[in-house]
């Protein structure tokens, strides 16, 4: 356990570049290991997750090795070429790592071993090893599809048209990448659009990707299977779910200007932006370009503007799923009431985010009501009392998203333990110190 204390921060300052996008940088390694040559990967994020399944693609047979400037160098073993890995494959924290390897694996004539930490342990896996099991993979799991599991994989998986339940660009993911090695055309429909990541990376890897928007608002994804994927660079943009911690920082401390640089602006991961502007936030977008096939921005943030309750649509919640944490503290410090719907997916993400932010709040004097899907809570209009210890719970936006609270609260807030935050920012006490916040390792005295 590494508790950390976060007190009130001074005025915000300065410009920073937010860490590469967890979930692109994922996507990179994976195809950097199925195409054939050499991928060059500048932007890498460098978080445990990440780091674990460049692991387990060099255990798959990719060669991943990481220059001394810090670019990434992946040598790819070609669709249809991933070897058996000699081991079980450990995860770590990451539902992304776990559920996109799966698909990795279900589509070649290997059995692989999957495992993970307490809290991917306690993940469903169901919603992935169903549809896979349709293309003729086989599983032996856990009770509820869970962790541990194994799962052999078929050479010539059988194309499928699948729509799935839940939005998730995992599942939808870990289709696309079973489809690689499948003959014939594999549909993923999805009730609402996800972020399209894979697609957009299979694209810029040479594979055939067809999107259709339909009248329903639903979204067909076509892969054509058995493409060859060819070695490819790739710029990873910062990640917007990172940047979303700096960003509602600097928006909840007065007097605060900052900048964050190259942050990912694909459109179906803006929606915490869209929301704060709704709110009254004052955000620029500056220097709007593009990079490897996804949308970038600067951000300029300035701080104490004060920001008004509204309700946040469930049809949003897709293009914002990781930052409720986050933006539950923005709207404890607003004026009137914020009500977040649609949040179920929340109940299953690296923790219970939706009792972990309702108890939490609770805890540092904010009122909140909790529902089965929603979360409401009432901002006094200004920052919260404070004062209380968050458990973590193995979930590093649980943790990152209340130390920005402890940020503008009357009393210190610990966090039990910040040791997820280095799955996915390990940069992010240095970082807001850096920019004026007070952030400290252990527990600290309540100030005087
Ligand atoms: C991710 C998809 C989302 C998100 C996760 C990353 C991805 O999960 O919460 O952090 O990279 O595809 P779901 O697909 O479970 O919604």
């Amino acid at each position: 356990m590494q508790p950390l204390t976060s007190r009130r921060a001074d005025a915000l300052s300065g410009s920073v570049t937010a860490p590469g996008d967890k979930s692109i940088s994922h996507r990179a390694l994976m195809l950097g290991g199925l195409a054939i040559g050499e991928t060059t990967i500048y932007g890498l994020l460098e978080g445990e997750d990440v780091l674990n399944t460049g692991k387990a693609m060099q255990a798959f047979g990719a060669s991943v090795r990481r220059d001394e400037d810090g670019v990434w160098h992946v040598q790819g073993v070609g669709v249809g070429g991933l070897a058996e890995p000699a081991d079980m494959l450990d995860l770590g924290n990451s539902g992304t790592g776990a559920r996109l390897l799966m698909g990795l694996a279900a589509g070649h004539p290997i059995t692989t071993f999957f495992t993970g930490d307490a809290s991917l342990r306690r993940r469903p896996m169901a919603r992935v090893t169903n549809p896979l099991a349709e293309m003729g993979a086989r599983f032996v799991a856990r009770e509820g599809g869970r962790l541990p599991l194994a799962v052999t994989g078929s050479a010539t998986p059988m194309p499928i048209d699948y729509t799935l339940p839940v939005a998730s660009a995992q599942v939808k993911s870990a289709i696309l990448l079973a489809a690689l090695t499948a003959p014939g055309e594999t549909t993923v429909v999805e009730p609402q659009p996800t972020r399209d990541h894979s697609e957009r990376m299979l694209t810029h890897f040479g594979a055939t990707v067809r999107v259709e928007d339909r009248a329903d608002g639903s979204r067909a994804v076509t892969l054509v299977g058995q493409p060859e994927l060819v070695a490819a660079v790739v710029r990873v943009p910062g990640d917007p779910s990172s940047a979303a911690f700096p960003t509602v920082a600097a928006l909840l401390v007065p007097g605060s200007d900052v900048t964050i640089r190259n942050v990912g602006a694909n459109p179906l991961r803006f929606g915490l932006f869209e929301t704060l502007l709704e709110m009254g936030a004052d955000i620029t977008l500056e220097n709007r370009r593009e990079e490897a096939g996804e949308p970038v921005v600067d951000l300029r943030v300035r701080g104490g503007k004060p920001l008004k309750g509204i309700t946040v649509p469930a049809g949003r919640s897709p293009s914002m799923i990781d930052e409720y944490p986050v933006l539950a503290m923005a709207a404890a410090c607003a004026e009137g009431t914020t009500i977040l719907e649609g949040l179920a997916e929340l109940r299953v993400k690296e923790s219970d985010r939706l009792g972990a932010v309702a108890r939490g709040l609770a805890a540092c004097g904010v009122a909140v009501d909790e529902g089965a899907d929603r979360l409401v809570v009432h901002g006094a209009g200004c920052p919260p009392v404070g004062g209380a210890v968050i458990a973590s719970g193995l979930d590093h936006r649980i943790a990152m998203a209340f130390a920005v609270l402890g940020m503008v609260s009357d009393k210190p807030i610990v966090i039990d333990d910040a040791e997820p935050i280095a799955t996915s920012f390990p940069s992010f006490v240095a970082m807001m110190n850096g920019l004026g916040a007070h952030i400290v390792e252990g527990i600290e005295e309540e100030e005087a």
